[in-house]
């Protein structure tokens, strides 16, 4: 089966720490959507590693990692990525796959999302400025480039084809290309050569081959349900389908080979970029949380914004990916407070009570309704089960379980891939 993990919230619930938590259950770990707007920490001996386009299962050598056709590649992070595992002597060029359908970020790309963004002003989308937005575009509009078209003889006459239309966007945005762009070209021509000595194959056969054989697949979603580009926050989403079914479309797999799918949130809420946010805190606790939870993102170092856990949210990211099992992170977070509150429901403007997301959170400012909680203000390092945990632990824990109606199969206190509360849960 392909179980899937993803993100319930805004992303950066620490999808790259469970991946690599659970990795030695399964066979292949995939991406399957996406691309270096992601960046997933992986801490364990001591090291803190952060992955951008390579699934999470790379430390472990005997596991296939395959690098999705959902996924929006960018060459020249591939290259810098390689580099940086180096020295970890893996096996990369046999344990990992690329696929020939994955579309490819070209540096004009960067150029146009940075272009875009500047256009917006205030609107703007507080993107990655990583190109995905336009590299997703050119795959909807069929004019894209694709791993595998790195091979073909054609491939630089195919790259001029679009660099040519970009360039009459940019000018006309008058946005200036001409400094920047002949460097970034020879970087990633290098980069495209490189990347050959990889598997670049059509990876829907190695996903399909792999579940024949009776093995198992882990899909690794990047960005969370809330950044979906049909459910979330729109149009403060990323471009690709962040939810359960992009694994289907960005693996090449049937919704009946889809298994378990694992949803991941943090016990509070965070957001990097622009959009709505209805429990975030811009006080001394939001504060608080971005110091203790160490809230910066790991792509491209912004503060993130924080705020209290939202139900009304998480409830709809379950009820759209058909979660059957919950993962909660971070909760050493929220040792230090007194008292925790979780948003229960929302006001709406008009003084109506709602558990409902609405339309859009811009036009319908909601005012979310709290029910607190005494916090359990205890060290959780060497707590590993359930039974250990402090009764105030417990009760937030069983409240979680019971209003959500899933089981909390991990909790995870702090960065290290050891510290983890595990429970086994029949589903
Ligand atoms: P991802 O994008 O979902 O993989 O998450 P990120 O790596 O962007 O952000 C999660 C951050 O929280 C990383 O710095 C992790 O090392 C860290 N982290 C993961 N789990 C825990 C935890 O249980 N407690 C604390 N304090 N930090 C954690
Ligand atoms: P991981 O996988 C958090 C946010 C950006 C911006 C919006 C659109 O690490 O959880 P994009 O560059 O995708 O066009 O930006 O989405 N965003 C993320 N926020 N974690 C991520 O990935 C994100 N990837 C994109 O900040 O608001
Ligand atoms: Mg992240």
């Amino acid at each position: 089966m392909v179980d899937v993990l993803l993100g319930l919230q805004w992303g950066d619930e620490g999808k790259g720490k469970i991946v690599d938590v659970l990795a030695p259950q399964y066979q292949v770990v995939a991406r399957f959507q996406g691309g270096p707007n992601a960046g997933h920490t992986l801490e364990f001996d001591g090291f803190k590693h952060v992955l951008h386009q390579i699934p999470s299962g790379i430390f472990r050598a005997d596991i296939l990692n395959i690098i999705g056709n959902g996924v929006v590649l960018d060459p020249i992070v591939f290259k810098r990525e390689i580099d940086g595992l180096a020295k970890f002597n893996l096996p990369l060029t046999e344990n990992l796959v690329i696929s020939r359908k994955a579309s490819i970020i070209i540096p004009t790309h960067r150029l146009l999302d940075a272009a875009y963004e500047k256009a917006k002003g205030e609107a703007k989308i507080g993107s990655t400025l990583r190109g995905i937005g336009p590299t997703y575009q050119d795959k909807v509009a069929r004019q894209g480039l694709r791993v595998g078209d790195m091979s073909s003889p054609n491939f630089a006459e195919k790259y001029q084809k679009l660099v040519d239309i970009h360039k009459v966007i940019l000018a006309q945005n008058n946005y200036d290309f001409a400094d920047a762009l002949p460097q970034a070209e020879a970087e990633f021509f290098a980069a495209v050569e490189f990347m050959k000595q990889f598997k670049l194959t059509d990876s829907e056969y190695a996903v399909n081959d792999a579940l024949t054989a009776g093995k198992n697949v882990l899909a690794e979603g990047a960005q969370g349900s809330l950044l979906d580009i049909d459910f979330g926050s729109y149009p403060f989403v990323t471009s690709s389908s962040t939810m359960a079914a992009g694994a289907c479309t960005g693996l090449g797999v049937a919704p009946g080979r889809i298994g378990e799918v694992f949803g991941i949130f943090k016990a509070y809420c965070t957001r990097v970029g622009s959009g709505p946010f209805p429990t975030e805190l811009s006080d001394e606790i939001g504060e608080k949380m971005r110091t203790e939870g160490n809230e910066f993102g790991a792509t491209t170092g912004r503060p993130r914004r924080c705020g209290w856990l939202d139900l009304p949210a998480l409830k709809y990211a379950i009820m759209i990916n058909g979660v059957t099992q919950l993962v909660m992170m971070k909760v050493d977070v929220l040792n230090i407070f007194e008292e925790i509150n979780i948003c229960t429901h929302y006001q709406l403007p008009d003084g109506d009570v709602t558990e409902q997301m609405p339309y859009d959170l811009l036009d319908t400012p909601v005012t979310p309704i709290y029910k607190t909680f005494k916090g359990w203000q205890t060290d959780l390092t060497n707590i590993h089960t359930f039974e250990d945990m402090p009764g105030p632990l417990a009760d937030y824990v069983t409240y979680l379980e019971e209003t959500l109606g899933l089981p909390i199969s991990f909790i995870s206190t702090s960065p290290d891939r050891e510290a983890i509360i595990h429970r086994n849960v029949a589903v």
